[in-house]
């Protein structure tokens, strides 16, 4: 019946074969993308809030203005910053070393705290301090505890001084008198570069006789690693910030010396003024590490704090102190999650096929249960060609076939393997079992 109908109207199979070759390209195009998409699967990020148990404080680095003792600089022949390398050739190399210079000249951690403590305790925080470049020496305030409650009582309460402010307001009253607070994560190390810095530490400046209260809010960032390029890491020694910074410090060295503000290296420190200057241009000039930054890794998980004074209040002079406390146990959670897997994939391909060439799989079982039948009808018909039991088996098994197969109609050729195979199987069997129901 079929083949009569496609030889009256030949431009209805010319159709459906094109139909057929149009339909079985969309689909490998589809496959392709769903395949793709299955490799490389795109993100999407969810947001959420979330009340959590117990917080974690940031880390705060607390650096004074002016960095430097002026008198001690004065003293060495240098200028008011270690910036001016032309200053340095004054300096007395030889007698003097840079580590000397950078500990004489600075302010220790004692000349700068008077008092601090998280959660009422000293012994809930750890110093540490250590040397920059511009910002002299700075003192890092580092969480030992959570807490599990909000509020002022509870958070960092720092009393700062400024020793010496006599002699600095009458050299230069223009300066800013105070202290840079650095709020950042507890893993990552602050650094004065602010390229490097990764955008993950927040500034605030504590003028001399304030008393400021610092309300934190926190974000948390989980990155996943599927379909990336460039993989995170769980748990990075030192951070990611430290991991960098080394990086662009072993770049930037060109005279295989080093300075007491570049802390890791396995460098002497410079010891003529030659070698100190281009330290100092080079390390101006580069403040950021070139790619690739010495295979650095991402960290998978970033914690990123968002400080804002909330009150400034006077206090009595060359002191200040400063709260720094969460408001309340929200933390806005940020989670990437992976957009495509399976289920998804295995949607998407069933419509495709479903819509385009109307396979389904209770439609692959009957085309194979049908291959099996006409295959194992022509290896009897080809045994005993004269048996009446084997056409009367024949008729039955047409029966099914053109219940099955009569929704699809497809023409002998198609250009996709898969439908080939099935189309054809299908022709088949129509061929073969015809001259049978003739013979009936
Ligand atoms: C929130 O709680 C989880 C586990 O309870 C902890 O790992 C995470 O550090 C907490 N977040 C903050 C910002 O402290
Ligand atoms: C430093 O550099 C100048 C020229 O750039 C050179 O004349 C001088 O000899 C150098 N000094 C040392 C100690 O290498």
């Amino acid at each position: 019946m079929e083949a009569n109908c496609l030889l009256v109207r030949p431009w209805v199979a010319v159709i459906r074969f094109l139909a057929l070759i149009g339909c079985s390209i969309a689909v490998v195009v589809q496959l392709n993308e769903c395949t793709q998409k299955l490799i490389k699967p795109p993100v999407t990020t969810h947001t959420r809030f979330h009340v959590n148990n117990s917080l974690w404080y940031p880390a705060l680095t607390i650096c004074r203005e002016p960095p430097f003792r002026t008198e001690v600089l004065q003293k060495y022949g240098l200028g008011a910053s270690p910036r001016y390398t032309s200053e340095w050739r004054n300096f007395p190399w030889g007698d003097v070393t840079l580590e000397q210079l950078y500990s004489e000249a600075t302010y220790p951690a004692e000349e700068v705290f008077l008092l601090y403590g998280l959660n009422g305790a000293t012994s809930n925080v750890e110093l540490s301090s250590s040397y920059f470049f511009e910002s002299g020496a700075c003192h890092t305030l580092i969480p030992k505890a959570t807490t599990q409650e909000a509020g002022l009582s509870v958070g960092y309460s720092i009393l700062v001084t400024h020793s010496g402010i006599v002699q600095t307001t009458t050299q230069d009253s223009t300066g800013l008198l105070g202290w840079h607070v650095y709020v950042h994560e507890a893993s990552e190390t602050w650094t004065e570069s602010k390229m490097q810095s990764l955008g993950r530490q927040e500034a605030l400046f504590v003028e001399v006789g304030e008393e400021v209260h610092i309300k934190l809010s926190v974000q948390e960032f989980h990155q996943t690693n599927v379909g990336k390029a460039r993989l995170c890491v769980n748990e990075i020694d030192g951070g990611e910030v430290r991991c960098a910074e080394r990086c662009r410090w072993e770049q930037m060295t060109v005279d295989g010396c080093g300075a007491p503000w570049l802390p890791g290296l396995d460098l002497p420190d410079c010891q003529e003024y030659n070698h100190t200057s281009n330290l100092i241009i080079s390390y101006l000039r580069y403040d950021e590490c070139h790619s690739p930054c010495c295979g650095c890794a991402a960290s998978c998980r970033m914690v990123r704090y968002e400080a804002l004074p909330i009150t400034r209040t006077p206090f009595p002079a060359t002191m200040s102190q400063i709260y720094v406390f969460f408001n309340s146990r929200l933390v806005t959670l940020m989670e990437e999650r992976p957009a495509y897997d399976w289920s998804s994939f295995l949607a998407e391909m069933g419509g495709s096929l479903g819509f385009l060439l109307g396979l389904s799989v209770l439609g692959l079982i009957s085309i194979t249960e049908k291959g099996v039948e006409v295959v194992t009808a022509r290896l009897a018909s080809k045994k005993n060609k004269d048996d009446p039991v084997t056409i009367t088996s024949r008729i039955g098994s047409t029966g099914m076939t053109s219940l099955v197969g009569s929704s699809i109609s497809r023409p002998r050729k198609s250009s996709t393997r898969r439908s080939r195979r099935s189309v054809q199987g299908w022709f088949r069997s129509e061929q073969a079992l015809q001259p049978s129901s003739s013979v009936v």
